[in-house]
C-alpha cells in the first residue's frame, strides 16, 4: 500500500491552488506532508483489488484526503478540540488565524467536490461515488458524529453511544474509502465485503488514535496527547482502560481481515494494513 503514497501526493499537489493568497497558503500549508493518506491509500487498495484503473481514481481518493484534512483543521479550532498541534506542525488556526482557517477547511471541502467531478471514470459511475462522498462526509456522516463528540464532552457516556460516535466521526470517511474504491472498478457487488472491513478498522482505528492520545508523545504523534482528558472526552480508553481498548483492536482487526475472504484477489496488501494500522505509532 506504499506505493500509493507518492501518486496521492503529487497528485494532491496538482490540485492545490498555486497562488500567494492567504487562503491558498493555508491550504497547502494543512494538506502537504505529515499526513498518513490512510483513507485515500483505502480506496486505491480496494480499487486495485477489484481490478480497478488506479490513475482514474486519483481524484476521488484526493477528495476524500481534501475532505479529511479540512475535518482536521475545523476539529482543532478553539472552539472544538482547540488543539495547537497537527501533523508535525503548529495548527491551521495557529499559524494562519481562526477566520482563514474556518475559510481553509471550507475552501478544501468545496474543492473536494471540484476534484472528485474531474474523474474520468464512467460518468455514472463518478456522479454515484460523488454523492456517497458528500453522505459520508455530511450532517448524516463525518459532521454529525462531530455533533455527537461534543454533546458528550463532559458525560458518563454508554459504550453504544460512543461506538455510535466513533463509527461517524471517523468510521464513515474510512467505510466511504472503502466502498469507493469498490465502485470506481465498477464492483458494487464487492461493496459489503469493504464496508464490514471498513466497519472493523474504522473503529479500530480511533480506539488506536484514543490509545496513543493518553500512551504517546508530541513529537511521535505529531500532534497533543492529553487532548481528550483535557476535553473531558468519553472514549473507549476513558470507559473499559488501555487493556481492554487493546484487545478490542485487535478482534477487530481479526474481524476486519477476515471480511476479505469475499475478494477474489490479492488481499495481502489490505491484510496487512489492517495491521499495520493496529500497531501504528502515530
Ligand atoms: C486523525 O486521522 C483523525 C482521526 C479520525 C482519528 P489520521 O490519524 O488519519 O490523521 P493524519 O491524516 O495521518 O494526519
Ligand atoms: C477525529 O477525532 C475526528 C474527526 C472527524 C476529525 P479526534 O478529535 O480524536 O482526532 P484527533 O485526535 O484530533 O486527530
Ligand atoms: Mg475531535
Ligand atoms: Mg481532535
Ligand atoms: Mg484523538
Amino acid at each position: 500500500m506504499n506505493k500509493y503514497i507518492d501518486m496521492i501526493n503529487s497528485a494532491l499537489e496538482s490540485y492545490l491552488p498555486k497562488s500567494d493568497d492567504i487562503v491558498s497558503q493555508a491550504m497547502r500549508y494543512s494538506v502537504e506532508n505529515g499526513g498518513k493518506r490512510v483513507r485515500p491509500s483505502l480506496m486505491l487498495g480496494f480499487c486495485e483489488l477489484c481490478g480497478g484503473d488506479v490513475k482514474k481514481t486519483l481524484p476521488l481518493a484526493c477528495a476524500l484526503e481534501m475532505i479529511h484534512t479540512y475535518s482536521l483543521i475545523h476539529d482543532d479550532l478553539p472552539c472544538m478540540d482547540d488543539d495547537d498541534f497537527r501533523r508535525g506542525k503548529p495548527s491551521c488556526h495557529v499559524k494562519f488565524g481562526y477566520e482563514y482557517a474556518l475559510l481553509a477547511g471550507d475552501a478544501l471541502l468545496t474543492l473536494a467536490f471540484e476534484t472528485a467531478l474531474s474523474a474520468e471514470l464512467d460518468p455514472k459511475i463518478t456522479v454515484m461515488a460523488t454523492k456517497e462522498l458528500a453522505v459520508a462526509a455530511g450532517w448524516a456522516g463525518m459532521v454529525g458524529g462531530q455533533v455527537c463528540d461534543l454533546q458528550n464532552e463532559g458525560k458518563q457516556v454508554s459504550l453504544e453511544e460512543i461506538e455510535k460516535t466513533d463509527a461517524l466521526k471517523t468510521g464513515e470517511l474510512i467505510r466511504v474509502a472503502c466502498v469507493l474504491g469498490c465502485m470506481a472498478a465498477g464492483r458494487n457487488d464487492k461493496i459489503p465485503f469493504a464496508a464490514e472491513y471498513a466497519r472493523c478498522i474504522g473503529l479500530a482505528f480511533q480506539i488506536v488514535d484514543d490509545i496513543l492520545d493518553v500512551t504517546s508523545d508530541t513529537q511521535t504523534l505529531g500532534k497533543p496527547v492529553g487532548s481528550d482528558d483535557e476535553n473531558e472526552k468519553c472514549t473507549y480508553v476513558s470507559l473499559l482502560g488501555l487493556e481492554r481498548s487493546g484487545e478490542i483492536v485487535s478482534e477487530l482487526t481479526d474481524t476486519a481481515k477476515k471480511a476479505l475472504d469475499g475478494f477474489d484477489g490479492d488481499t495481502e496488501p489490505l491484510k496487512s494494513f489492517a495491521d499495520k494500522m493496529e500497531k501504528r505509532k502515530n
